[in-house]
């Protein structure tokens, strides 16, 4: 090891390498190693004349005077530079065969369709932003969007984008207190939301949410609402009005702004494991320019295609891989309101047989409960339209992967593992799916104009296949500006911990080819005997066994060893839970990645504690291990009962 700095150890080894398949290469918008070396090549010799080259595919109504003004750390791109996203997601296509196109297919939960061409949705658009414009709102203002899954979300934020408002949007699951405190803390003047939405069969209520956060937000003036389920709820005289009738008052005429490069275009709060959350700032034309090259590069979208990404827009990945990137590519869209079991356990496979979705962006909390569920739900479905799949949001396990390959894949389909976070704005790390061989677990290498090393806390690059810290080494177009509010929380976060470069918080290790493996948040790092190990090796060679279907790995204090590994199993429908069970599993590890793994403790559960956004909580789970109770914050969590059941199955 290169440093006397304690460092993250790495243990897994994995050896499978798939190439591109040939007939996905023929045809793809990166098909050869040489286009993509000289891209790289070009990008690392002058990164600004690189992405001042990229730039060029976006329309701008003034052209940027400087590509980029670096003072360590605040970035600003293409300064001087005039466009609107609006515009090139929208108007742009409508000056040729793409305005008659899909750009929205729709499917709510309880089953009905509606598709929105790129005119239609312009026209939507446009009579929304004059609502914006009637209600007040005016440039530079904050709007709240707090809705479900459905068109008037993407409407709302293409509008406020229309207009130069800056839109900060709430995942319709969070609290009346969560809304509140996001409202507050961006000081909106607005909340867009709806009377409701469908989950799971049933109706989730948003109104009386917002009816409750805006008994203390004095910056906001008024709320529109969406009917959604025709429930009944309050409207609040003078304060509250339907959209419908608002979209009725307006006509569908409206330019769009041209406003400054560095403009804000979104605020997202992202929670931090401790404090409260952190409202990450995106702006517009660095943000654009790399959600829309990323999307074309590694989704390799054509204009046949039925793209579609599951995320909620409510998190980053909807905002940049469900509108932004892809409408400004002019690309068809899916979106889908509701839960993928729902009605059964194959909901998502009949959308994809249903409408020939070709191009299928998930999770692999998701993947890993179409495991559980059991492949005969896939099974029954014609597949066969998809080319491509991808994953974001947490390491995915190799055994994962390689059920995601073949069962929905039928091997035939390149995926993306996309590394990269809501601060990043745009996908970082992946592969290239018409160029880059793809190894179960690793989501490859940076994209061209992205330096990322694997660094100790010193500072000092590590060798191959040395544990580290992932860190970025050279302002990028998408990344965050600053924390709203908080620009000292801003550099003491990401540019402090390690100087001069943006601290991404996660363990990572470089292989001998330079494929990047993600080892999970270094919080989540265990220290055993003396050696850190990320819980993402030790839950990946758990979840390669047989009977388990996902698994959660914590550390709790041990006088001997520092500390003792727990680990969380869920398993796999057909599996009974068993001491010899448990006894295997460790035997297990062991096997795969050594004793100094071994779990000490194995403690079944039938669900592990997640966030809205579908990741493990392992803080609650290392509360519990430690002490019994979770005292931390708890308003991520998406199902409180788990830990209620997690508290009982411990006595
Ligand atoms: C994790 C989601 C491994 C990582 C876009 C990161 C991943 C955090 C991957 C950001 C991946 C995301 N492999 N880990 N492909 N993608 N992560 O802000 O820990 O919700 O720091 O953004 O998710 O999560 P966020």
């Amino acid at each position: 090891m290169s440093s006397h700095t304690p460092n993250i150890e790495s243990l897994q080894h994995e050896e499978r390498v798939f190439p591109p398949p040939e007939q996905f290469r023929q045809s793809a918008r990166i098909g050869s190693l040489e286009d993509y070396e000289s891209l790289r090549a070009e990008a690392s010799a002058s990164p600004e004349t690189f992405w001042a080259r990229m730039a060029e595919e976006l329309h701008w109504f003034k052209k940027w005077d400087t590509v980029l003004e670096w003072t360590l750390p605040h970035a600003k791109w293409f300064v001087g530079g005039k466009l609107n996203i609006s515009y090139n997601c929208l108007d742009r296509h409508l000056q040729s065969a793409r305005r008659n196109k899909a750009a929205i297919i729709w499917e709510g939960e309880p089953g009905e369709q509606r598709t929105l061409t790129y005119q239609q949705l312009h026209s939507q658009v446009c009579r929304f932003a004059n609502v914006l414009k009637r209600s007040g709102v005016e440039t530079g203002d904050r709007v709240a969007l707090y809705m479900p899954l459905i068109p008037e979300l993407a409407i709302a934020m293409l509008a406020c984008a229309r207009i130069g408002a800056t839109h900060s949007i709430v995942f319709g699951g969070f609290s009346a207190d969560s809304l509140k405190d996001r409202i507050n803390d961006a000081g909106c003047k607005l909340v867009v939301t709806a009377d409701g939405g469908y989950r799971r069969g049933s109706e989730i209520a948003l109104k009386p949410t917002v009816d409750e956060a805006l008994k203390h937000t004095p910056t906001v003036k008024g709320c529109v609402v969406v009917r959604r389920t025709g429930t009944r709820i309050h409207m609040e005289a003078g304060r509250d009005h339907w959209w419908h009738e608002l979209m009725e008052t307006v006509d569908a005429k409206c330019p769009a702004e041209e406003l400054d490069s560095e403009h804000p275009l979104y605020i997202l709060y992202t929670s931090g494991t401790t404090g409260k959350p952190k409202g990450i700032l995106h702006t517009t034309g660095g943000y654009l320019l790399q959600a829309h090259l990323t999307t074309k590069w590694i989704f390799d979208i054509k204009d046949e295609d039925i793209y579609w990404c599951t995320a909620d827009i409510g998190w980053v990945t909807g905002h940049s891989y469900v509108v932004y990137g892809p409408l400004s590519n002019g690309a068809t869209v899916l979106m889908y309101e509701g839960a993928p079991n729902h009605p059964e356990p194959d909901r998502f496979w009949q959308i994809i047989e249903r409408h020939g979705v070709n191009i299928f962006y998930t999770a692999p909390t998701a993947i890993r409960a179409f495991i559980k569920w059991g492949e005969q739900w896939p099974l029954k479905h014609d597949l066969s339209s998809l080319r491509l799949l991808g994953t974001v949001g947490e390491p995915i396990n190799p055994e994962a992967w390689m059920w995601y390959r073949e069962i929905i894949g039928k091997g035939r389909c390149p995926i993306v593992d996309t590394w990269w976070q809501t601060e990043t704005g745009a996908i970082m790390i992946s592969p290239l799916p018409g160029v880059t061989a793809t190894k179960p677990g690793s989501a490859t290498k940076p994209l061209p104009g992205i330096e990322v090393d694997v660094m100790t806390k010193a500072g000092e690059a590590v060798g191959a296949n040395e544990g580290g810290y992932l860190v970025i080494k050279r302002p990028w177009p998408s990344m965050l500006r600053t924390i709203w509010g908080d620009d000292e929380r801003y550099q003491q976060q990401y540019w402090s911990e390690i100087e001069g470069v943006y601290f991404a918080g996660d363990g990572a290790r470089r292989d001998a080819d330079g494929y990047f493996w993600i080892m999970g948040r270094v919080d989540d790092v265990i220290n055993v005997s003396g050696h850190r190990l990320g819980t993402a090796e030790v839950e990946s060679a758990l979840v390669s066994h047989e009977a388990v279907a996902e698994a959660a790995v914590v550390a709790r204090p041990d006088e001997i060893k520092g500390s003792a590994i727990v680990a969380f199993v869920t398993l796999e429908g057909q599996h009974k839970t068993s001491d010899a069970l448990k006894e295997e599993l460790r035997k297990h590890v062991t096997r795969e990645i050594g004793s100094l793994a071994r779990p000490d403790e194995i403690r079944f559960t039938d669900a592990l504690p997640k966030t809205r956004s579908g990741k493990i909580m392992r803080r609650l789970l290392r509360e519990l291990a430690t002490g019994g109770a979770v005292r931390g914050d708890t308003t991520t969590l998406e199902d409180f009962s788990v830990l209620e059941k997690l508290r009982a199955e411990e006595e």
